[in-house]
């Protein structure tokens, strides 16, 4: 059995007649009816369906991660669920699938799916990557392959894919197959009922360093830093970070550029304190850095936790 459950998004989008210019609103039809439209039920096994949010999902929260992770869980403890497919909107959908994969130990396989156009489209891409999201659920070879996503055909493991394209069905992608993805569960104990404050602060030319003493002084524990090539901190922004590491404040160099930024080779980490994203983007860094402030770590805990989830 097969336990779906749906948190809104494009994939139960409908058009906005109100708005107009083929605009529409995400996560309005209920999961009952995503269900009934889905193609060649009788090729997929049994499933319960369960509404557990209805949001676009550029307004998905902390909150609500702890939210799906303690519905996945639940699905996941019931003796009669072989699998677990999450429908979820795209823009987020990244974050929400690492966020599970390194919060759920190695167990049932757990899918996530959503659409990008709307369930209303003439064309929708939401029925088919239904059908394909459960029967990947279905698949013994999805067990131990920890969180993973499919979109317009093609599975993908959390750890790596990144919606790559603002529109387009093929807007997800990684640089490797789903059949290399591991379960991680690093943070499988921990039991959290909130998450620290974590900002994203880009670089770029000019970029101010002030947006570093609002994000301290708004109360992040944590900064991840977006920064140009391979992690390269501005010189203007030196006091504020320093000042940063003072107030206890975590903070993690990362790149807006693909690739790995590693400790000590483009700044000095060890001196300054700082911690490297390694591979990870910097929205999934955050979500590790969150989880590793969360369990209370701090000093070479964390920095050892978050080279393990980044690599
Ligand atoms: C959303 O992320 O909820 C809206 C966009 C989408 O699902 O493609």
């Amino acid at each position: 059995m097969i336990h779906l459950l749906a948190t809104g998004g494009t994939i139960a989008g409908e058009a906005d007649p109100e708005a107009g210019h083929g605009r529409y609103r995400a996560g309005v039809r209920p999961v009952e009816a995503l269900v009934a439209a889905m193609p060649g039920p009788a090729n997929a096994g049994p499933l319960t369906a369960r509404q557990i949010l209805a949001l676009d999902s550029k307004d998905m929260t902390p909150a609500d991660w702890l939210a799906i992770l303690a519905a996945t869980r639940t699905a996941v403890a019931d003796p009669s669920c072989d699998g677990v497919v999450i429908l979820h909107g795209t823009d987020t959908l990244e974050e929400t699938a690492w966020f599970l994969h390194l919060m759920l130990p190695a167990s049932k396989p757990v899918v996530l799916t959503g659409a990008m156009r709307p369930a209303d489209h003439p064309t929708a891409d939401g029925p088919a990557n239904l059908l394909a999201a459960v029967r990947l659920a279905e698949r013994p070879e999805a067990r131990g392959k920890g969180v993973l996503v499919v979109m317009n055909g093609t599975a993908f493991g959390a750890r790596r894919v990144v919606k790559a394209r603002c529109s387009g069905l093929d807007a997800f992608e990684s640089p490797e197959p789903w059949q290399a993805a591991r379960a991680d569960g690093h943070f499988a104990g921990l039991a959290a009922t909130e998450l620290p404050r974590v900002d994203i602060l880009p670089g770029y030319a000019g970029a101010p360093a002030d947006l570093i003493d609002a994000s301290v002084g708004s109360g992040a524990r944590g900064l991840v830093l977006a920064l140009c090539g391979n992690g390269s901190v501005p010189t203007a922004w030196l006091p504020a970070l320093r000042a940063a590491r003072r107030h206890g404040v975590a903070i993690v160099r990362g790149s807006r550029a693909a690739g790995r930024v590693a400790p000590d080779t483009n700044a000095d980490d060890s001196g300054e304190g700082w911690f490297t994203a390694g591979d990870l983007p910097p929205p999934k860094a955050r979500i590790a850095l969150m989880l590793g402030l969360a369990a209370g770590l701090s000093g070479d805990s964390l920095r050892s936790a978050l080279l393990a989830c980044g690599g």
